[in-house]
């Protein structure tokens, strides 16, 4: 309602007893309509906050998680000490990660990298809003293909890990956001994170940091090949809801 009247949620409180004119309930009934579709709420106030900073959303974006924080606090944990810190953010849809560990950390720069250009204008749009869009380039490519050549402190993603067909995707998810954004192609729900921890491997610098959000029930083996392909330190860490949700490690250091 709030946002359908363009006024504050705290503004409804205070108006209580004010009668709505037609022509303000259009509007709040449409957007009642469209949640009774289960479009999620995200979409239709076009806005999400992450990192407790705002975020343009629509349907060519996949909404901001809280659990997609831990993977924010954790990079900028290990580049704060780290000069111009460098980062890549492979599949950055909403630009959430890129644009926020940018903003946490003011003399990164780095290069976010979506397959969908729509992807792409949206993580335009909030960098430019929460300030980054100097340090920040976008480029559409597949995975690192697009930044061959280039060296990074840190590889950072949130890649899809939904196998198509998985009974417990909810209405909301699966029939508004992006497929894109949440189906891999295979029956391996790690076939694109593997994929980016292989190609991480040619453009991460000596030391560098690789961390991955990955679905329930995956870490130990996405742990198990980081250590497979040679990273050192693999770490797991445990999201909010006690699910074991991020996986990170270390490129050897230089001799
Ligand atoms: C799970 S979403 C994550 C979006 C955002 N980083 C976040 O955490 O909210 C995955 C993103 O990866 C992109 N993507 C899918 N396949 C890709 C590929 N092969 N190369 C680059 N990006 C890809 C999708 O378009 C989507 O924006």
């Amino acid at each position: 309602m709030a946002h359908a009247m363009g006024v504050k949620r705290l503004d409804l409180y205070l108006q209580f007893d004010r009668p709505l004119l037609e022509d303000e309930l259009a509007p709040i009934r449409e957007l009642l309509r469209k949640r009774s579709e289960r479009a999620p709420v995200a979409y239709l106030v076009g806005r999400k906050d992450f990192f407790s900073l705002p975020f343009a959303v629509d349907a060519r974006v996949l909404i901001p998680r809280p659990e997609t924080e831990l993977l924010v606090e954790l990079a900028v944990k290990r580049l704060e000490d780290v000069g111009a810190p460098r980062i890549v953010d492979v599949g950055t849809g909403s630009g959430c990660i890129a644009v926020s560990v940018l903003h946490s950390l003011p003399e990164a720069t780095g290069v976010a990298v979506d397959i969908a250009p729509g992807a792409l204008e949206v993580a335009a749009a909030n960098a430019e809003t929460n300030g980054v869009t100097e340090r920040l380039q976008l480029l559409q490519g597949d995975l690192l293909d697009a930044v061959q050549g280039d060296a990074f402190d840190a590889v950072l993603s949130n890649p899809p890990y939904i196998v198509r067909g998985d009974p417990t995707v909810e209405a909301d998810v699966r029939d508004h956001e992006p497929e894109q954004a949440l189906y891999v192609a295979a029956d391996d729900p790690l076939v694109l994170a593997k994929a980016v921890a292989d190609q991480a491997l040619g453009v991460l610098k000596p030391g560098g940091f690789l961390a991955l959000e990955v679905g329930a029930g995956s870490a130990q083996a996405m742990r198990a090949y980081l250590l497979e392909l040679g990273y050192v330190d693999p770490e797991i860490a445990v999201d909010l809801g006690g699910i074991e949700r991020l996986v990170s490690g270390r490129t050897a250091a230089a001799d």
